[in-house]
């Protein structure tokens, strides 16, 4: 027997919780399905376990899309400010860690807590270890679309895809959002890792081995961006915000310009200091600057390893500058899904209103969250494109 409901969410993270409840606040009746075995995982595990669930500072331009402009109306509508507005009814604990970051002084399961609530309050059921098959639309009014769940035929006037992207496959990830999106011929940018660290294969490889655990504040520039922010040293290669922050922008083949020292005008120090402490070692120079352990193996195998800074001569000074404010590192890699904050790339916004995230050729079938093209900055700004796109949809499902 066909067992309806106004709206099927499929998918119970950040977005499909969201749009849950704001839907049955509507008077519509919900229900949530979702093959893991709990709800919101990304949730619990993200912020390093604190959850950065929204920033004071979004901003369009901190999403990366095809259309840029797609994700303005949706965060217009339901801004950061809606956000905290809703964690503050629920007596949730925040603070803002750096560059207007929101986190929550407890736990991240505070927020998945608040959206289950909220879901809870508004009568929204919640189906979990429960896959769903054979989506289907149909011609009849009011049931739109039918498919298998559970070993029931299901049917809803609004189907909302909210499975996020493949990252982190342990957690549940998958690509059924883009596969579903496809079925019904929808174009789907193919997705890539985001937000994630790089791996390197050659003498920068041994250089961060052995510099594992060591992070520096540091300027990273590729493909026009440029990223202020700390760069962490890792057995692999480099990871830290820095990092994570210009990989979106990342291609294969592409070098990083990184600037090890942005505070600093290196020639310019070395000259005056020449003068006034010759006796000093470059190492010492470099180890006040950075770490101990950085002077010594960023100078290992350079020239200048044992001089004083009496010794330098000014094209030394110019070659060492050049070194420290424009290391050239040529990513082999990422560390891909694996560890990925993020999938870039998703369902084309051009197949979707920016009003109401439906598709423009299916009638009452939406998509929300990380499997549309719109992808957040580091920051909390994809928790935001989450709040804002399911609430966007949830006053149309
Ligand atoms: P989300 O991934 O949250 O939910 C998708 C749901 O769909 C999951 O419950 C999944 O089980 C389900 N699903 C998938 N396939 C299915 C299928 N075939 N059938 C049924 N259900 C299916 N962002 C941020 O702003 N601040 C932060 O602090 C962090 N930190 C962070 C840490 C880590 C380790 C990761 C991996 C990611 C982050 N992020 C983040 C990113 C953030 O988690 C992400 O952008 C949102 O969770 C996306 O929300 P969605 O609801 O779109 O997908």
């Amino acid at each position: 027997m066909l067992q309806k409901f106004d709206v099927i969410v499929i998918g119970a993270g950040a977005a499909g919780l969201m749009c849950a409840a704001q839907a049955a606040a509507r008077g519509r009746s919900v229900l949530v399905v979702d093959h893991a075995n709990k709800a919101g995982k990304k949730i619990l595990m993200s912020g390093g376990g604190r959850c950065n669930f929204t920033n004071y500072f979004v901003a369009p331009d901190k999403y990366l899309s095809h259309n840029p402009h797609f994700c303005k109306s949706a965060l217009k509508r339901y801004t950061q400010w809606d956000f905290i507005a809703l964690v503050e009814s629920h007596g949730v604990a925040y603070h803002e860690k750096k560059d207007g970051q929101l986190f929550c002084d407890n736990k991240a399961s505070d927020i998945l807590n608040m959206l289950l609530s909220e879901c809870e309050q508004q009568s929204v059921q919640i189906w979990l270890d429960t896959a769903v098959r054979d989506i289907a639309q149909t011609a009849q009014s009011g049931c739109r679309y039918q498919m298998k769940a559970g070993g029931r035929l299901l049917g809803c006037e609004s189907l909302v895809v909210a499975t996020g992207g493949p990252s982190i496959p342990t957690l549940g990830a998958t690509g059924f959002g883009y596969e579903l999106a496809q079925q019904f011929g929808l174009k789907v940018y193919p997705p890539r890792a985001g937000l994630v660290p790089f791996t390197l294969t050659d003498h920068n490889k041994q250089l961060s081995e052995s510099l594992s655990g060591t992070a520096l504040s540091i300027e990273v520039e590729c493909a026009g961006q440029i990223f202020r922010d700390d760069m962490l040293f890792t057995h692999r290669g480099l990871s830290g915000p820095a990092m994570l922050q210009i990989s979106s922008y990342w291609q294969p083949g592409l070098s990083l310009s990184i600037n090890l020292l942005p505070e600093q005008d290196v020639a310019a120090l070395l000259r005056q200091l020449q003068h006034e402490r010759p006796k000093l070692t470059l190492k010492n120079w470099l180890a006040e600057l950075t770490t101990q352990k950085f002077a010594e193996h960023w100078l290992a195998s350079s020239v200048w390893q044992q001089s004083t800074l009496a010794q330098l001569s000014g094209a030394d000074m110019d070659a060492i500058a050049e070194g420290l404010h424009q290391w050239q590192v040529k990513p082999a890699g990422t560390e891909g899904y694996r560890t990925a904050e993020v999938a870039l790339g998703g369902v084309d916004t051009a197949e979707l209103s920016s009003k109401t995230m439906e598709a423009q050729r299916f009638p009452g079938l939406f998509f929300i969250g990380e499997v549309v093209d719109v992808t957040g900055h580091l920051g909390g700004f994809n928790f935001q494109w989450a709040w804002s796109s399911a609430v966007a949809a949830a006053e149309f499902v």
